[in-house]
């Protein structure tokens, strides 16, 4: 069906039970579950659904499955609590450390091949801060395929989802959210860049699931499409972000091209050295060395580095060593790594170190939800109010199963158990083909239409490259590893003159088909939106926590800081308003009790 909407555009309308926006593993999760229960369910995706982002997850998937020692959910939750530097909320943790174990043997049973050991059961291996005997062992954990777990779990839920008959909308660039005047999500707007035509979709349940928006920065491992668009829509529709000052930089980036080598290097056996040769972790986390959690290891690098004991030229990163490691470990479970290793740093892993350099790789902040997945908008009367009609999921969504710092291995699992979740909750509240709402006043599209229409024809001097690289400049040099008073403050008024800078925009191609030129100009409006409101956030909390490492403010501080950052971005103008609220400290169930805070040492 076709109706004008402005005069300039045609609109193709579209009615769906739940459209999922992003098609990586959280969204193929969300969306295949929800087909599955009968729910007519579309997704909209700006990549081919095996290109998402989930691909290029290397090393594996948490969950105490117990397969090669003693294990526990209760020990993978206190290291999740104890990762999170008690910034995350207890209810989310445990529903997800509980979970892992029946959503790990649906993803076996629906095909993922994981490698397997001697008795064919899944391989787990050990990765940072995952311990049993709630800190006293080193915990097997995570489960892998080889090292391309990520490549593994996208083919297969793809596959799901079509054997299930969801419907695709491939390379569609979700545009916003329809809202209500009410404050509900009625839908979705989206482009479809092959035919240029624009698509209005409504649904019952929009769930967003768009990952984050790691290129804010300059490096990072995140692929190109990373731009925030969920968050950056929700900020949109008047909804805050939570946590954005919680940005974590993975130790093993390739130095000079930022792609991901894998902590499971370091499970299997690799470790890092200066300079000196010295195996400088043993000094940092005499116990858990090498495999501390990620924000430990990454400051301890930072430390030797500015210390003046890095490698190489420049003296300015570290190696990472696998030489020792038997051919055959290699060969059966770090292919992809060395093969990455030979491409991006000429380096043969049997031989020589990868240089290595912590690299921006994930955001624990992102759009506020509950455990069940829908998004929370809180007011003052309610804290908890939830936004009908809308969800979020993955690295999109703050739950917060991560808190100030994510262990690694929890974002797949994330992923899966909280698409599974989001499914799970769709199936209880929407009536499959039950009519939807009319428009009455609100929003009905236009909104999204008028924003597209702006950049399409933004006539300004300046190149949408150019502001993005003065944007990832700023978070790089302002919001890194290390953070100082000055460092924020400075980073704090940068990164606002570059928000200015929208207005003198230039777009030249006003084509509506494959318009790489608008598209990006619309992906640099999302993650823009999100850097003001990190550095913001991080500018405003005086203490140090999981990855946000303070140094005018060296501690944590709980007393005055165990709280969520709740920030509001008032988009015309660029202004925040932040807020906090506590964090959830209540266990779903009596099977664990609260794990209080105490010193976090590895
Ligand atoms: O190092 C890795 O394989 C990354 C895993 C993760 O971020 O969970």
């Amino acid at each position: 069906m076709a109706e004008k909407a402005t005069p300039s555009y045609e609109i193709i309308d579209h009615e769906f039970d739940v459209v999922v926006v992003g098609a990586g593993g959280a969204g193929l999760r969300a969306g295949f579950g929800c087909a599955e229960k009968g729910l007519n369910t579309a997704f909209i995706s700006k990549v081919f659904p095996t290109r998402s982002h989930t691909v290029a997850a290397q090393g594996g998937i948490s969950a105490a499955l117990g397969n090669m020692g003693e294990d526990s959910w209760q020990f993978h939750m206190y290291d999740t609590v104890k990762g999170s530097d008690w910034l995350g909320d207890q209810d989310a943790i445990e529903y997800m450390c509980r979970e892992a174990i029946p959503a790990i043997i649906e993803l076996e049973h629906y095909g993922v091949p994981f490698s397997r050991t001697a008795a064919g059961k899944i391989y787990q291996r050990a990765f940072g801060g995952m311990t049993t005997h709630f800190g006293k062992g080193t915990a097997q954990r995570t489960c892998a395929a080889a090292d391309r777990t990520g490549h593994a779990i996208l083919h297969t839920l793809y596959t799901q989802a079509l054997k299930h008959h969801a419907e695709f909308f491939i390379e569609y660039f979700a545009l916003d959210l329809i809202m209500s005047e009410e404050g509900e999500c009625l839908g979705v707007m989206a482009w479809d860049l092959d035919t240029g035509t624009l698509h209005r979709f409504r649904a019952h349940q929009t769930i967003l699931a768009t990952g984050g928006y790691g290129r804010a920065y300059f490096s990072c491992t995140s692929a190109h499409t990373c731009t925030g668009d969920g968050g950056a829509m929700v900020l949109r529709a008047g909804i805050p972000l939570q946590d954005m000052e919680f940005t974590q930089f993975h130790p093993t980036g390739i130095y000079g091209a930022g792609c991901l080598i894998t902590e499971g290097v370091r499970g299997e056996g690799g470790y890092l050295t200066n300079s000196e040769g010295e195996r400088f972790m043993e000094r940092y986390a005499p116990s858990a060395k090498d495999l501390a959690s990620r924000d430990v290891v990454s400051r301890s690098m930072t430390m030797e580095i500015r210390e003046g004991r890095g490698v190489g030229e420049g003296a300015d990163h570290i190696h990472l060593n696998l030489m020792h490691l038997d051919a055959d470990i290699i060969h059966s479970r770090l292919p992809g790594i060395a093969e990455s290793a030979r491409i991006f740093a000429g380096v043969d892993v049997t031989k020589q170190p990868i240089p290595v350099l912590p690299t921006v790789h994930y955001n624990m902040g992102g759009i506020q939800t509950n455990y069940k997945t829908e998004v929370v908008n809180p007011t003052k009367k309610d804290p908890n109010a939830v936004v009908p009609g809308l969800m979020a999921i993955g690295e999109a969504a703050c739950v917060s199963v991560h808190g100030a710092n994510r262990l690694g291995s929890n974002s797949l699992l994330d992923l899966v158990v909280f698409g599974r979740a989001a499914a799970n909750r769709c199936a209880e509240i929407v009536t499959p083909s039950a009519p939807h709402k009319p428009f009455k006043g609100g929003d009905d599209g236009s909104k999204a239409i008028e924003r597209l229409d702006h950049f399409r024809h933004a006539k300004g001097s300046t190149r949408t490259a150019e502001l993005r690289m003065e944007m990832q400049k700023t978070m790089q040099n302002h919001a890194a590893v290390f953070r100082t008073s000055k460092s924020l403050d400075e980073g704090v008024v940068k990164i606002n003159e570059v928000y200015q800078g929208k207005a003198d925009l230039g777009v030249t191609d006003r084509s509506m088909i494959f318009n790489t030129d608008l598209v990006e100009t619309l992906e640099l409006d999302n993650l823009l939106n999100q850097a003001v409101v990190s550095m913001h956030s991080a500018a405003n909390r005086e203490e140090s926590r999981g990855a946000h490492a303070h140094e005018d403010f060296p501690d944590r501080n709980d007393e005055k800081w165990m709280k969520h950052t709740i920030t509001h971005l008032d988009v015309p103008t660029g202004k925040t308003k932040i807020e906090y609220r506590p964090v959830i400290m209540k266990t779903l169930t009596d099977e664990i009790e609260p794990i209080p805070p105490k010193k976090r040492v590895y």
